[in-house]
C-alpha cells in the first residue's frame, strides 16, 4: 500500500513511537491522522506541532484510553466521521508494568484485539468499506523469554499469535485488510527510561539495569521507518522486526512445536 493520500488512527500516538509513526505517515504523504491519547497525555500540543510541519487539520488529538471499550469505539468513529474513511490502524498503546499487570494486559493486548476488531469494522470490504492495514504493535520480547518482565513478554507474544490468526487467508478473503505485526528492539522512549520500578516483587532491579544497560537503543524515528515499509510491502499475517537503527527484517515462525528429543 502506497501510504500518499491515505487515512491513518494510531493509538497511544501523544509522545513515544506512536508520535514517530504519525509523524512519518504525514511526511510520507498521508492524508490525515488521528492520534489517540490519554486525557493526561500532551496529544493537543502534539497534534499542534503535526499541523504546523505538515499543514493545518493534517492531524487531530482523540482523548481514547484504549482499554475502555467505547472510547476506543468512538475515536474510530470520530475519525471516520471527520476525514471521510480509515486505511491505516496502528494498535501502539502500550506500557512495560508488571506491577500493575492487569492494566498492562488491558492496555498491551485485550486493546489490540478490540482495535483489529475495529479495523475489521471500518475498514472491511465485508461491511461496504475498501480494505486496508491493521499494524499491531508487538517487541523482540514477544520473540523470547525473559525473567525481568514475564507479563509483559506475554502480551506481545500475544500479539504476534492474534496477528498471525487474523492474518490468516480466511479473514482477508472476507475483509481485504492485511493484518500484520512490527516488533521493535529496545527503543529510546520513556517506556524505557521509566521502566525502574515497575517490575514484579520477585524481580531484583539490579537484574533489570544490567538488561538495560548493555542493549544499545534505537530512536522512534528508525522504527516509524521500518512501520512504514511494512505497511507498503508487509503481506497479511507477516510478523517483522526492527533493531538497531537497521532496515526492517520479517521473521518466520514455526507453524507447529517440534517434539522434544530426550537425550
Ligand atoms: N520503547 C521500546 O523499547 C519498545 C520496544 C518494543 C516495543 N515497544 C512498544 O511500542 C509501543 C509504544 O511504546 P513507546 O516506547 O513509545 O512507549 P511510551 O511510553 O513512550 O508511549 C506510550 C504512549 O501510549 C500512551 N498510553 C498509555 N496508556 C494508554 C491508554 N490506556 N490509552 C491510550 N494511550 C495510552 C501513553 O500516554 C504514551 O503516549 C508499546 O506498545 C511498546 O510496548 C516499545
Amino acid at each position: 500500500m502506497d501510504v500518499g493520500g491515505k487515512i491513518a488512527l494510531v493509538t497511544g500516538a501523544a509522545s513515544g513511537i506512536g508520535f514517530a509513526y504519525a509523524t512519518e505517515l504525514l511526511r510520507n504523504g498521508a492524508k490525515h491522522v488521528a492520534i489517540l491519547d490519554l486525557a493526561s497525555s500532551n496529544g493537543e500540543e502534539s497534534a499542534k506541532k503535526l499541523n504546523a510541519e505538515f499543514g493545518n487539520g493534517k492531524a487531530i488529538f482523540i482523548v481514547c484510553d484504549v482499554t475502555k471499550a467505547q472510547e476506543l469505539e468512538a475515536a474510530f468513529a470520530k475519525t471516520v466521521k471527520e476525514f471521510g474513511s480509515l486505511d491505516i490502524v496502528i494498535n501502539n498503546a502500550g506500557i512495560m508494568d508488571d506491577a500493575r499487570w492487569e492494566l498492562e494486559i488491558g492496555i498491551n493486548f485485550t486493546a489490540v484485539v478490540r482495535g483489529t476488531m475495529l479495523g475489521f469494522q471500518y475498514m472491511g470490504k465485508d461491511k461496504g468499506h475498501k480494505g486496508g492495514v491493521i499494524v499491531n504493535i508487538s517487541s523482540v520480547a514477544g520473540l523470547v523469554t525473559g525473567p525481568s518482565f514475564p507479563v509483559y513478554i506475554a502480551t506481545k507474544h500475544a500479539v504476534i499469535g492474534l496477528t498471525r490468526s487474523f492474518g490468516l487467508p480466511y479473514h482477508f478473503e472476507k475483509t481485504g485488510v492485511r493484518v500484520i505485526s512490527m516488533c521493535p528492539s529496545f527503543t529510546n522512549t520513556q517506556l524505557i527510561t521509566e521502566c525502574v520500578g515497575r517490575t514484579l516483587d520477585s524481580v531484583e532491579q539490579d537484574h533489570i539495569d544490567k538488561v538495560l544497560s548493555s542493549v544499545p537503543a534505537q530512536t522512534p524515528e528508525s522504527v516509524a521507518e521500518g512501520v512504514l515499509h511494512i505497511i507498503r510491502v508487509g503481506e497479511n499475517g507477516s510478523i517483522w522486526v526492527v533493531e538497531n537503527g537497521e532496515p526492517a527484517y520479517e521473521v518466520q515462525l514455526a507453524d507447529q512445536p517440534v517434539k522434544k528429543v530426550s537425550a
